[in-house]
């Protein structure tokens, strides 16, 4: 079964008399054991596309299914509950709470599961653990590189067991070896460990390292979208940044 399912979604948003169409009719899937780059220009309905799969927005039209359920179906319980169930999100700006040591930062979200403390504690660790971090347990944000700290964030998404992490950006705030690694690091955890990860970059280098590519333009998939490995990229698009108003 698909995680994640859209059939011919479209979301479009209302900015007083203009409507604007941020995803045209889109048709996709995250399967068990994916490991997907979202990518496109500026504007182009990645972060539109991640809010969807997190069922953080409705669609405007079309269908979403996640495990086979349709959100729009949902109630407000229920939909907590499938997000709470489902998802890890890595931020792009980490969003670490500066006070936490890196072990409180990655346990915060098992104080939701209402586990035993000794138990969100073997669970953080591991997670720090499985992004090399074992050594670093005590060490508040400060005290850690940009790269760290996203690790950090990476152990944060996992720490909960979800079935998908999703990331908007998560490279954004990282110079270019650091973001390197950081794709190296979720690559290894979707090999090692199954982890699903659906994530978006502007970085054509890191595609490369990536195979599943899904391209974006003006809110509709390309139609050579979804392959393996796009090498070609529209820097000019990219710079200059784009949108589609209806
Ligand atoms: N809340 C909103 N209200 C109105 N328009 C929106 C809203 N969110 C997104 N849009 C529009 O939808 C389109 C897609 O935006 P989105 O943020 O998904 O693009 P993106 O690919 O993530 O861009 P970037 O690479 O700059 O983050 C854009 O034209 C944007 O202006
Ligand atoms: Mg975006």
């Amino acid at each position: 079964m698909n995680l994640v399912e859209f059939k011919s979604v479209s979301k479009r948003y209302r900015l007083g008399e203009l409507e604007v169409t941020a995803l045209e009719q889109v048709d996709f899937a995250v399967a068990r054991g994916d490991f997907v780059a979202l990518t496109g220009p500026s504007g182009s309905g990645k972060t539109t596309m991640l809010n969807l799969i997190g069922c953080l927005d409705y669609p405007s039209d079309g269908e979403i299914r996640v495990l086979g359920q349709p959100v729009n179906q949902l109630d407000d319980r229920s939909l907590d509950r499938l997000r709470s169930q489902t998802y890890g999100i890595i931020f792009q700006n980490f969003n670490l709470i500066p006070v936490l040591t890196a072990l409180e930062n990655v346990a915060l979200p098992l104080y939701l599961h209402k586990l035993p403390k000794s138990e969100m504690d073997r669970r953080a660790h591991r997670a720090l653990e499985s992004v090399g971090l074992s050594r670093f347990t005590d060490f508040l944000p400060d005290q850690l590189s940009g790269g760290q700290r996203q690790r950090v964030a990476v152990a944060r998404a996992l720490v909960t067991e979800p079935k998908l992490i999703l990331a908007d950006e998560p490279t954004a705030s990282l110079d270019s070896a650091s973001a390197l690694s950081l794709v190296e690091l979720m690559k290894n955890l979707n090999r090692e460990q199954q982890v699903t990860f659906v994530f978006s970059t502007h970085d054509q280098r890191l595609l490369s390292h990536v195979d599943r590519v899904v391209e974006l333009r003006d809110g509709c998939l390309m139609a050579a979208a979804d392959t393996q490995l796009h090498a070609e990229a529209d820097s000019t698009a990219m710079a200059t940044g784009e949108s589609e108003v209806a």
